[in-house]
């Protein structure tokens, strides 16, 4: 028998048609998070990573611009508001499971939101609760966001199933 009616740790998955959607979502999940979360995204190069992790520090507000770092592996982004740091993996260069513990986010994880771009395969082993990100990006240049939550921590979560056109810094009405 399939269980149709558990809406518990269920999957969802977003359609963002923009950059401004993009971090609208972002700044979304940073209303969900809390300190001790770690949040791994996957996606191929260019699909989005880092523009929706620019949207996590909007709605985390913390200090400092979310970029690319070519040479940084980690960042660390203060709270301004009192609240979680934001650190800012790129895991892109990391070999593996055991550079990534080489880098010692086990630190910081208790009282941050942890993301880690490039993490999948890689970061599972910091944290039993993870909300693993897929970013799948279509020819049409729009994304579909993958949001699957791991671990107790999400069960009671209701992830987003769509943006908020309101928050979508794209549209012009
Ligand atoms: N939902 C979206 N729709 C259209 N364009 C987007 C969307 N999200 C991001 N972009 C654009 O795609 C480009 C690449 O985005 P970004 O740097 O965030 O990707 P990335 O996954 O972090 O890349 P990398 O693999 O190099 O780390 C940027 O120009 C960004 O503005
Ligand atoms: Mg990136």
């Amino acid at each position: 028998m399939t269980d149709v009616t558990t809406t518990a740790n269920a999957s969802t998955a977003v359609t963002a048609a923009t950059d401004g959607a993009m971090r609208a979502l972002g700044r979304t999940l940073a209303g969900l998070s809390r300190p001790g979360d770690l949040l791994i995204l996957s996606g191929p190069l260019g699909a989005g990573k880092t523009t929706l992790t620019q949207g996590l520090g909007q709605g985390l507000g913390v200090r400092g611009s979310v970029t690319s770092p070519t040479f940084v592996i980690s960042r660390i982004h203060p709270s301004l508001v009192g609240g979680p740091a934001l650190v800012h993996v790129d895991a892109y260069r990391l070999g593996g499971p055991d550079e990534v513990d080489d880098i010692d986010l086990d630190m910081t994880l208790p009282e941050s939101v942890t993301v880690v771009e490039w993490g999948e395969g890689v970061a599972e082993g910091l944290s039993d609760d993870r909300l693993e990100i897929r970013i799948e990006r279509h020819p049409d240049d729009t994304r579909t966001v993958h949001l699957t939550p791991v671990g107790g921590r999400w069960a009671d979560t209701d992830l987003p199933v769509a943006v908020d056109p309101a928050d979508d810094e794209n549209t012009e009405d």
